[in-house]
Parts: structure tokens; sequence; C-alpha cells
């Protein structure tokens, strides 16, 4: 059975590769999806994307993953900062979900060393570009026991 993954991207992240490139790169967020999915291809992996500028949408994407996901790979932009809803929302799914920010939150304003959310992630990913977003699905396959890394020893 595949196991499922939503990859889910939050507010202003469509503007990938022309929003501030210095800050988040220049790729864009359809070739951020497709090195994603294309990552995934040799393993039994249903991934799905999704990007909204809405906080109530994001919620919605969440509450759906119950129905076919395993896991989430979010990246949740500014709402990271703000939202208790999305806090809420990820502990109500009950699926790992791992946050991921494409810049070094922690070496930017103080206002975005404050994750509302990361406390309720499996973990966060933060400052390697687009791909943390490789990072944080190899560390659900490896937690599914798909992917194997280096021994504990
Ligand atoms: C971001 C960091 C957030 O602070 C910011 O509001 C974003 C992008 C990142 O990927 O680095 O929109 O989540």
């Amino acid at each position: 059975m595949a196991k499922g993954i939503l990859l889910l991207h939050g507010p202003n992240l469509n503007l990938l590769g022309a929003r501030q490139p210095e800050i988040y790169g220049q790729k864009r967020l359809s070739d951020i999806d497709a090195a994603v999915k294309r990552h995934v291809s040799a393993y039994a992996i249903d991934l799905r994307a999704a990007q909204s500028n809405h906080e109530g949408a994001l919620v919605d994407s969440l509450h759906a993953a119950r129905d076919w996901a395993d896991g989430v790979v979010f990246n949740p932009g500014a709402y990271t900062h703000t939202s208790l809803a999305l806090r809420d929302a990820i502990s109500a799914i009950e699926r790992p979900v791992i946050e991921v920010h494409l810049s070094n939150v922690h070496g930017r304003e103080a206002f975005r060393h404050k994750s509302l959310l990361a406390g309720v992630c499996l973990g966060q990913i933060a400052g390697f570009g687009w791909h943390g977003y490789i990072l944080a699905v190899d560390a659900l396959l490896r937690r599914w026991a798909m992917l194997s890394g280096p021994s504990e020893e």
C-alpha cells in the first residue's frame, strides 16, 4: 500500500522564484513540487501538493489529509509565527507533520524566531532552501522504514 504525503505550502509561496530570490531561492513552486515528486518516484508514495494564501484553506487541507495522507511536509510561511488555528489543526489530525522553511528563520528578524507550530510537529527543517523539502520527505520515509540511514552505532 502506498503511503500518502501532503506537501503543503502557505501564503506567498506561490510567488517563489520572483519573491526575494536572495532569501528564498530562484526555483518556482511548481519546480519544487516537481523535484519532490521526482525524488519520491522510486518509492510507493502518493504525493499531493497544495498551496494556499488563506489560513482556513490550509486548515481544510490538513483536515482532508486525514482521509488519505500518512504524513505532511508543511511550509506554513508567515502563519508559522501567528496561527493557533494551524497549531490546533496539526494536533487534531494525528499525523506526523514536518515544518519546513526555505530560509533560516532563526537567523532573521526576532519575530520569525518563534514558531507556534513546531512544538506540535515531528520536527522542523530550516535554512536549506528547497532541498529542505527533500530532507523532510526523507525523514518521513525513514520513519516508515522505506529508506535506510546510518545505523545507530
Ligand atoms: C518562510 C519563513 C517565514 O518567516 C516567511 O514568512 C515565509 C517563508 C521560509 O520558507 O523561509 O513566508 O516560511
